[in-house]
């Protein structure tokens, strides 16, 4: 068989090595300034006002109960302002959707930002999967109905979605684009602040940690190029905005951050350094090849606390989420409890 010669290579640019050179100091939190730049040079989405107007209703609704802001799904990073390219990572909304719908169990009144046709709590059941939702359905009398082994799962789903539904429970908020997602964060932050400890922050989304700004983005689709020309993209960092959230956007609101890592080896260094640099209450580390099986909880001045499922909760298939968003409660109660008698 004829041997292919080995693909040359070349040496990695300081820029290069530096992006995966997992030792580099991450990027310094968002100053006050940095947040000014970036809000007053991108602009707000422009249906933000309408749908801050739904937030505040929904709000006003809920005098009493606890309201979770959960997060779910990636940002993208449009390379064009008509957007026909963009980047986008792996996220599916697994985690957020999933969670929600615990946290509805257990009383919350539920914000749910999530990247527009990610997974939704209940109807994640039915999309997505690897069944087609039509698997579900079959014919009868020459009507369409659910096939006789999914009734008793599917009413149960049904009942608890409409439930929810009707109790004006859960505020579905959809986004694309990083932008899209950074401006909705910060009002539904500013939204939620008279909220006050009864609001829990839950920021699951895999959001882009590189943008283009509007002054280097071109407006029209990129255009391949004659002779095979490679296309370089130049980014900017997305500001790290954590910080202001807990300091300035939601001073009172107990806040989780999720750390995705896929080294094993540096999850909980990267998990507690997060958590010394934005002095939040919780970050939850996941691994991404096992973030269905096992999380940790890092938590300031303790050790970390592993959740994993056991055999038997895999074969079961039980959620682990089943199993942590009770334990996140906990800590809430706890952390409204504490801001009571401070
Ligand atoms: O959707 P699934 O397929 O179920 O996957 C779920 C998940 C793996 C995406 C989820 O469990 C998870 O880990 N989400 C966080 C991914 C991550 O590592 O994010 P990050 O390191 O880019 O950000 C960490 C935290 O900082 C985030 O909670 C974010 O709110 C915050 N952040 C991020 C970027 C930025 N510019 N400013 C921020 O404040």
């Amino acid at each position: 068989m004829a041997q292919h010669p080995p693909a040359p290579t070349r040496r990695l640019s300081t820029n290069e090595r530096e992006t995966i050179d997992r030792t580099v100091e991450p990027l310094p939190p968002a100053l006050e300034l940095d947040e000014h730049n970036y809000f007053d040079n991108n602009d707000p989405p422009d249906y933000l006002e309408s749908m801050m107007s739904d937030v505040n209703d929904f709000i006003e609704k809920h005098p009493q109960d606890r309201i979770v802001l959960v997060t779910s799904g990636g940002t993208t990073v449009p390379l064009e302002n008509q957007t026909v390219r963009f980047i986008d990572n792996f996220s599916a909304g697994t985690r957020g959707a999933t969670s929600a719908e615990y946290f509805l169990e257990l009383g919350y009144a539920v914000i749910f930002l999530h990247r527009q046709f990610s997974l939704l709590p209940y109807s994640r059941h039915y999309s997505h999967s690897t069944h087609c939702f039509l698997d579900f359905m079959e014919e009868k009398d020459g009507k369409v109905v659910v096939g006789s082994k999914y009734q008793s799962e599917m009413l149960s789903v049904l009942r608890k979605y409409k439930d929810a539904k009707e109790a004006g429970l859960l505020l579905l908020l959809p986004f694309t684009t990083i932008n899209q997602y950074l401006h909705t964060l910060r009002s539904l932050s500013l939204a939620l602040q008279p909220v006050g400890p009864r609001a829990l922050f839950y920021l699951a989304a895999a959001v882009s940690d590189f943008f283009i700004p509007p002054s280097r983005i071109p407006e029209h689709k990129i255009q391949s190029m004659a002779g095979g020309k490679k296309l370089i993209m130049d980014l900017d960092p997305v500001p790290k905005f954590l910080n202001r959230l807990v300091d300035k956007w939601a001073p009172s609101a107990m806040i989780i951050s999720f750390k995705l890592e896929t080294d094993r080896s540096i999850l909980i260094f990267k998990a507690r350094q997060a958590l010394d640099r934005y002095s939040h209450q919780l970050v939850i580390g996941n691994l991404l090849q096992t973030r269905k099986q096992e999380v940790v909880f890092v938590l300031p001045n303790q050790a970390e606390n592993w959740i994993k499922l056991n055999d038997q909760q895999t074969i079961d298939d039980i959620e682990i989420e089943s199993i942590f968003i009770p334990q996140i409660v906990n800590l809430h109660s706890e952390w409204i409890d504490n801001s009571a008698s401070t």
